[in-house]
């Protein structure tokens, strides 16, 4: 049987990195969004937005660039899509609603309605973004109502793990690969689908829609809840005197526990974590098992506290009025090797102290030009040098490497004050406080 064609409908960061992957595995991909400038930059192999590694593998496929394999192609019509694929990767995001926890499902229902009536031949449609659980039941029906080719076309939910910064790799060596499906067929293509890394060795987990649906959520609810255990210690070592990196270290030794995903600091922000939190919590509550998810809530406000607190460590280290004082922001985006600035604690941080009267000026690597589109209002700097020059307080709040490497005389030189808070708890106090810096982090007050 010939290997199915394949279409990727949304190119964020999930559906960009799957299309290119698909190809690089071998299949013939085809694009598809809604946004015309996307498609022109994607034809050309060019990654709309920062991501490593995927600007290579789409130059190594798309179609447009002179030497590929040409299997990656990309369009903005979804006739061209239902006639091309086999195979329909649905990969559109699901933000929070305006002004409510539950999540928008309006650009995965569009994707639905664009593509069914141009499905005229078997076809599988596979679900990729992060869902209520229930959505897919409920998709499966309409598509059968709205396809041509009625109960021949099937649908599939397989929830992506990828992290940003590492999407490539995630989606080329998945950990897991988690199919929820209605009966052997489906199942059979999917396993064609990912043959290679299954051959590789990740495992191929089947299950029923909801649990699928739900596998996803769960996930990112235990990892939530993870960093804000750990930065809810960072509270009680702040209030106790204790220090929560070598506390985080100590529990993490035991492999139960593990080290990963307990570094306390601002908390998590992106695009994933705190929407897929809440939207858990609303549609346990459609589902009469709020009780359950209560403890989400306490994930989030401990998540939120830890914004806060960073402010009042920042008023503090500048003498208790953040009034005309200059601060310099290390990181925008919400993690490193990323430009996204969704949710971003560094950006939430930044602004928080603007909007309490301080000066504040920007310095990311990647994510300058997101964040301005997001805060117009703060101060923007091309390097860290020209962001601290003058500046009564320096935050760290974005771990990007080169923050690690900073040499603490040469910054020490532009500064007014020395003052360096760490709200990532990555940096090494030692080579600061030699330099004579102040040297304070969340969750450490006897670092
Ligand atoms: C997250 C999940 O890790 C992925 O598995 C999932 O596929 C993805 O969401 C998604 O739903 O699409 P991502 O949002 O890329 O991935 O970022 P993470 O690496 O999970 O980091 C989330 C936030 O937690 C960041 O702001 C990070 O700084 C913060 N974090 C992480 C901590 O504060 N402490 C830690 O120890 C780890």
């Amino acid at each position: 049987m010939a290997p199915p064609k394949i279409t990727v409908i949304g190119t964020g960061y999930l559906g960009a990195t799957h299309a290119a992957a698909m190809a690089e595995l071998g299949f013939d991909v085809l694009g598809l969004d809604v946004d015309p400038q996307k498609i022109a930059l994607l034809e050309r192999g060019e990654p709309p937005m920062f991501e490593p590694g995927l600007g290579d593998l789409l130059r190594a496929h798309a179609l447009g660039v002179e030497g590929s394999t040409g299997r990656l192609r990309f369009t903005t019509s979804w006739e061209e899509v239902g006639e091309f694929g086999d195979v329909h990767f649905v990969c559109v995001n699901t933000p929070q609603k305006q002004g409510e926890y539950a999540c928008d499902m309006s650009y995965v229902d569009r994707a639905f309605e664009s593509l069914a009536p141009w499905l005229r031949r078997p076809a599988l449609v596979v679900g990729k973004s992060t869902v209520p659980v229930g959505s897919a039941e409920r998709l499966a029906e309409r598509l059968v109502e709205l396809a041509p080719a009625g109960a021949e076309v099937e649908l599939a939910w397989n929830p992506e793990f990828l992290r940003e910064g590492f999407a490539v790799r995630d989606t080329l060596h998945p950990d897991r690969i988690v199919v929820g499906v209605r009966g052997e067929r489906a199942e059979r293509r999917l396993r064609e689908v990912y043959a290679t890394p299954c051959a590789e060795g990740s495992p191929f987990v089947v299950t029923d829609f909801p649990t699928a649906e739900l596998v996803k959520t769960a996930a990112n609810s235990f990892l939530a809840t993870k960093i804000s255990f750990i930065n809810a210690m960072a509270e009680v070592c702040e209030a106790a005197g204790g220090d929560v990196v070598k506390l985080a270290e100590a529990i993490g030794y035991d492999d139960r526990i593990g080290r990963k995903f307990l570094r306390a600091g601002i908390g998590f922000g992106g695009g994933c974590l705190p929407k897929d939190i809440r939207a858990f919590m609303a549609r346990a509550g459609e589902l009469g098992a709020s009780e359950a998810l209560t403890f989400l809530r306490e994930v989030d406000s401990i998540n939120m506290r830890r914004r806060a607190q960073m402010v009042e460590l920042t008023r503090d280290a500048v003498g208790g009025t953040l009034l005309g004082k200059r601060v310099a922001v290390l990181g925008a985006t919400f993690k490193p090797d990323s430009d996204d600035v969704r949710d971003s604690p560094a950006l939430n941080v930044a602004g928080q102290l603007h909007l309490q009267g301080a000066q504040v000026t920007v310095y990311d690597p990647k994510g300058m030009e997101n964040a301005r589109a997001l805060f117009p209002t703060l101060g923007y700097a091309a390097s860290v040098q020209d962001a601290a020059r003058g500046a009564d307080v320096l935050l760290h709040l974005t771990e990007w490497p080169e923050f690690g490497e900073l040499d603490p005389a040469a910054i020490g030189g532009t500064v007014a004050r020395r003052h360096l808070l760490d709200g990532r708890n990555t940096l090494d106090p030692v080579p600061w406080r030699k330099e004579g810096w102040t040297f304070r982090a969340l969750g450490r007050p006897t670092a």
